[in-house]
């Protein structure tokens, strides 16, 4: 490799560091910051090694430590989510989705889920692991009052229909589902019940969302890099042991070979964050949500759910098409260092996918930074300033850095408590 090329990337990793590690005020839902002392964790040989198989019973020798590192990670999130089983090697959430299509349904089985525009993500869908696994897709019908699933409706086609799989958790995600009465419903029709809690993974671990599990999801899945603050990856949780099989062969043989060891230390150490800090952490999430939310809207910005409390989660849906739509406003806020996504809301047709009429904030990486509700409080100012009254985002960029500046240590973390140096 030449010297050029190597400081061509080591510079852009630096810029990236930089950049939307120090300066800027980033609302993106699906993202957050991992402690320095998961990170410090987080390369290690295990990056280099493979592990196919389950503990103790791998296909390659040279597992001692595999073995261990799995087994912590194992009970880390067993403890945390209170669940008999759980398994830790899937990379991502769409890998899990896929994986348990695949190890609990057959070709033509006939799964519900939210639409796109009403908050899906693509894994749940026709181009996604659905589709991949050949399932017939119904639409869970949207209360748009409630920004929630329209029970009245669901119910009589639930047993109309009599689904294989229900899945239920969402991309756009206000308020809690109702489980229960879904579960309900399907007792007598054996419809597997599983929750997609990619996004309120780090609510869940602070008991200030929903509890999936004990609300009666057969099976919980997530991501654990958003609201819950680890290292990029997914978990799969459930107390039914004829489901956890299946769903084990779905993810080896089945979609998982190398399963990115890693990030097994990590996770297990954010678990353990989330069980000393998890509480307080989601607790002021939800806080700084409602904040922002209720400032925007007396900014002038359309929020969705005002009747409601306009979310119960960390995210927050802004209807901006009397101001421009989605996508140039989140250029706009880009070029201020406010990085946010143009986001599809509840009623858009799924064809307007590439300029939405909105855009989607989530509060959890500025809360796990320290932002409290007055720093929200600025941060509609911002908005404000940028798109009802076009300042020049320049101009507004070096508050934004100046007040991300404050807040670049994480909170709810061992680094507070200087574990690291032990
Ligand atoms: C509900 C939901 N499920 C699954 C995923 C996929 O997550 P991952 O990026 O871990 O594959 C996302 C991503 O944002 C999501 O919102």
């Amino acid at each position: 490799m030449s010297e050029e090329h190597l400081k061509k990337i080591r510079k852009c990793v630096e810029n990236q560091n930089l950049w939307r590690g120090n300066k800027t005020i980033n609302l993106i839902a699906s993202e957050n910051v991992i402690s320095q002392t998961a990170k410090s964790l987080s390369y290690s040989d295990f990056a280099h090694r493979y592990a196919e198989g389950l503990v103790y019973h791998r296909e390659y020798q040279g597992q001692r430590f595999h073995d261990e590192i799995e087994q912590i990670a194992i009970d880390s999130v067993k403890k945390l989510f209170n669940c008999k089983f759980a398994d830790v090697r899937c990379p991502a959430a769409t890998t899990a989705n896929i994986a348990i299509y695949y190890g609990l349904c057959n070709y033509g089985d006939k799964i519900f889920t939210l639409s796109v525009p009403n908050g899906a993500h693509i894994s749940m869908r026709k181009f996604g692991g659905a589709g991949l696994r050949g399932l017939k897709i119904f639409d869970i019908p949207f209360d748009y009052d409630k920004y929630n699933v329209d029970m009245d409706l669901f119910g009589n086609l639930i047993l109309g229909i009599k689904p294989d799989i229900i899945t239920l958790g969402a991309s756009v995600f206000l308020f809690p589902h109702p489980i229960a009465e879904i579960k309900e419903i399907c007792q007598d029709i054996g419809t597997i019940i599983h929750y997609d809690g990619s996004h309120v993974l780090g609510l869940i671990a602070g008991g200030e969302f929903q509890d999936p599990l004990l609300e009666g999801a057969d099976v919980l899945m997530a991501s654990t890099h958003k609201t819950f603050p680890g290292p990029q990856g997914a978990i799969i949780c459930t107390n039914n042991e004829a489901l956890f099989h299946n769903i084990e062969k779905g993810i080896f043989p089945g979609t998982v070979s190398n399963h990115h060891l890693h990030r097994l230390p990590p996770l297990a150490i954010v678990c353990e964050e989330m069980n000393r800090f998890g509480k307080k952490y989601a607790k002021q999430i939800i806080k700084n949500a409602k904040a922002f939310a209720t400032e925007l809207d007396r900014k002038g910005f359309k929020v969705l759910g005002k009747k409601l409390g306009y979310t119960e989660s960390h995210q927050i849906l802004v209807d901006l098409s009397e101001f421009g739509r989605g996508l140039k406003n989140a250029e706009l806020l880009e070029k201020a260092d406010i990085i946010t996504n143009k986001n599809l809301i509840h009623g858009d047709d799924v064809d307007l996918a590439s300029d939405p009429s909105g855009i989607r904030l989530g509060v959890q990486e500025m809360t796990h930074l320290g932002m409290k509700e007055p720093e929200f409080k600025i941060v509609a100012e911002f908005f404000k300033r940028i798109i009802i009254d076009s300042e020049t985002p320049d101009k507004i960029k070096r508050e934004v850095n100046e007040l991300r500046s404050k807040f670049l240590n994480i909170n709810y973390s061992f680094d507070e408590l200087g574990v690291l140096n032990d």
